[in-house]
Parts: structure tokens; sequence; C-alpha cells
């Protein structure tokens, strides 16, 4: 059987990081007797150059022929990139939302994971890092601040700008099931994380995550204020489990809690909708001041590969063969610079997709 997966490298270091996925899925179907198809589109920057906007209705055709979506990264510098001058919905960031929205992508999973390996490039006190910690940020991906009505215009004379932040239950219940769901494959506690002290879609969430809770006894559930978790993740991130929470404060926590585990450059993520179909990219950006340079790490891109092998296309043992050549590679001392420490061998991203693709084995 082939398998098609769309591909979007992006713009930065998107295409760097997400050719090494590639080498790394090429050999996991090398490995286990695979076909896997890919099929290359542009989105973000490099489609405004080609064609004048983010995102075209044929990449998003595309996208929803193919059984997942494999991405790099989309954007440049906001500051110096004529693709900012644009107005607004024909920037790069205008291209994915509009992408996760088509394909109704409103589960967000960035699982942050501190490896031992890794606990010298930890940004955290040493007491608190060797505690170690594994939490999988539940971030939900098509309402809220994002997707609300915003405009800017002269109220009495003078410039004001509105966005809108709204959530309707069954927005937050699926969100809140996926969690809970999760949570029942892992360490059955939920943190949902709010603001709840002022505003009212928080209190609405609390309201109808309450609700979902009675459906799962065995899960113990706790509710967060947004500004609380965010130092709570600093001081002891080994408290969480699953964290749920609305699109806007799943963006801020996931790079906080992706810093801590060493580097931004290590977190993968899966999108999904209700189906099995997903898009898979790393949750950090484009990063266009390394990009070209061969030194990202590919490795937030190479765990992606193994997210969509596992959610997208039930390939359990892939996955988790992927995931046992990440560790390897690791153990056996290779690091890119942002997870360089004393002691180790630095590699540039291509030899850290080669170092990794030849660590991928059956029965890892
Ligand atoms: C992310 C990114 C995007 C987001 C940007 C590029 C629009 O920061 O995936 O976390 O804010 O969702
Ligand atoms: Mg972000």
């Amino acid at each position: 059987m082939t398998n098609h997966i769309a591909v979007i490298k992006g713009d930065g270091i998107g295409p760097e990081i997400v050719t090494e996925a590639m080498k790394v899925l090429d050999r996991v179907a090398e490995v286990f007797g695979h076909t896997f198809e890919y099929e290359q589109l542009l989105m973000g920057g490099c489609s405004i150059d080609a064609y004048g906007e983010p995102l075209t209705d044929d990449t998003i055709a595309a996208c929803k022929r193919a059984d997942a979506v494999l991405m790099g990264s989309i954007g440049g510098n906001t500051t110096t990139s004529p693709w900012y001058k644009l107005p607004a919905h024909l920037r790069p960031e205008a291209g994915l939302l509009k992408l996760r929205k088509s394909l109704g992508l409103f589960a967000n999973l960035r699982p942050c994971v501190l490896y031992p390996e890794l606990r010298r490039a930890c940004t955290l006190r040493e007491d608190i890092s060797e505690q170690g910690f594994d939490m999988l940020i539940m971030r939900e991906l098509t309402g809220g601040l994002y997707f609300g009505e915003r405009h800017t215009e002269p109220v009495d004379g003078v410039m004001t700008a509105v966005d809108t932040l709204k959530y309707d239950e069954n927005e937050i219940r699926r969100i809140a099931i996926k969690a809970f769901e999760v949570a029942m494959k892992r360490r059955r506690k939920v943190t949902s994380v709010d603001k709840a002290n002022v505003l009212d879609t928080s209190r609405l969430w609390r309201k109808v995550v309450e609700e979902v809770a009675k459906d799962y006894p065995e899960v113990t559930l706790e509710h967060a204020l947004v500004d609380s978790t965010a130092m709570q993740i600093v001081r002891a991130p080994a408290q969480f489990d699953v964290m749920v929470t609305e699109n806007m404060f799943g963006d801020i926590l996931s790079d906080e809690a992706a810093m801590v585990t060493g580097s931004l450059g290590m977190l993968p993520s899966a999108s999904l909708n209700e189906t099995k179909f997903g898009l898979y990219e790393p949750s950090g950006g484009s990063a266009p001041d390394i990009a070209g340079k061969d030194i990202a790490n590919p490795i937030a891109a190479i765990l992606s590969g193994a997210m969509l092998l596992r959610y997208s296309l039930d390939m359990q043992a892939e996955a988790d063969a992927v995931e046992a050549a990440v560790k390897q590679v690791l153990a056996d001392g290779y690091r890119t610079g942002d997870i360089m420490s004393e002691g180790c061998t630095r590699v540039g991203c291509a030899e850290m997709g080669t170092l990794i693709a030849e660590r991928v084995k059956k029965g890892a």
C-alpha cells in the first residue's frame, strides 16, 4: 500500500529540516517495507513569491487528498522581510491559519519531554531538571483570538484595534474530550489552563471541561490560571501530564515548555481533526537568521514525522523506531548547536538527519 504525504517545506529553516524528516521516513519505508509518495506544495512566504498569496486553493485541495501533511515552518523576519509589508490577510501566517481552519485541525498536540541526555541543555536549575518531565500540551487550534473578528479603525479620531476572543461550548467540548482521551493513555491527569478570574470564555471553558470530566472518572482534573501555569512550568514542570488550553495560551505556553526541554528545535507537533488525517510540524518557527546554514536542529521535524506515522498511518512500531533512533543519537553524544554541551560531538542539520536515519531499526 502506498501512503500519500503532502509536504510543505515552507520558509526559513523549513526546507532543510523537512528534508531530514523525509530522509528518516524513507529509511522507515526501507526497513519496514512501505511506500511513501510525497507531493511537494508551497505555503507561506514561498507561495507569496510564486503565486502572490500565502495559500492557494490547489494547495488546500492537495492536502485534503493526502493521508497526512508534513510541514516545516513558514514566515520570515517580521521587521525586514517584504512579506510583512503586505496586508495582513496576504502574509505568510495567514496561510497557515487558513490551512488549519480549512482542514478542521482543531486539536494541536505538543509533547514536551526532557530527555535525560539533554538535562545539561535544560535552562532550569539542576535540582529541577534532574526530576525530568514529560507533558503534552493540547492546544485548541481553530478558535479563540486567532479566528475572532478583528479590525483597526478610528473611533472618535483615535486609531483603535479590536480582536475578538470567542469560544462556543462545542469547540471547548471536542478539545476537552481529546485531552481526556490522551490522558487515559498517559498518567491520567489533565490540567485545564484558563484565565477564569477575568474572562467569560474561560469561565465557559471551565464549566464545559468539568462536564466532560464526568465521563472520565479515572482522570484527575485540575484547573489552573494561565499566568500561574507559566510560572509553574519553570518552577516544577514534572507536575504536568496533559495540559489543555485555548489557542493563544497554548501558543505561548508551548514555546515556554519547549525551551525548558533544551531547545525549541526539539518539539514536534500534530494537528488533528476528527479523523485520522493530520498536519505535522515542529512547534518552533522558521528561524530565518539561521536558515540555509546547515545548523538548524532537524529533530522536531523528524519527531513530527514519527507522530505522523503514529496518528495518521497507524504505524506504531515505525513511530517507536524513529523515537528510539532520536534517543540513540543523543545517547551517542551527537548534538546540533542549539543543544550542544561539553564533551558532545557537534553536527549540522543534514548530518544529524543521516545519523538518525541510520539508527532506525525494527524491534526498537
Ligand atoms: C505556532 C506558531 C504559529 C501560531 C504562527 C506562525 C502563526 O507560532 O504554530 O505556534 O501562532 O500558531
Ligand atoms: Mg507559536
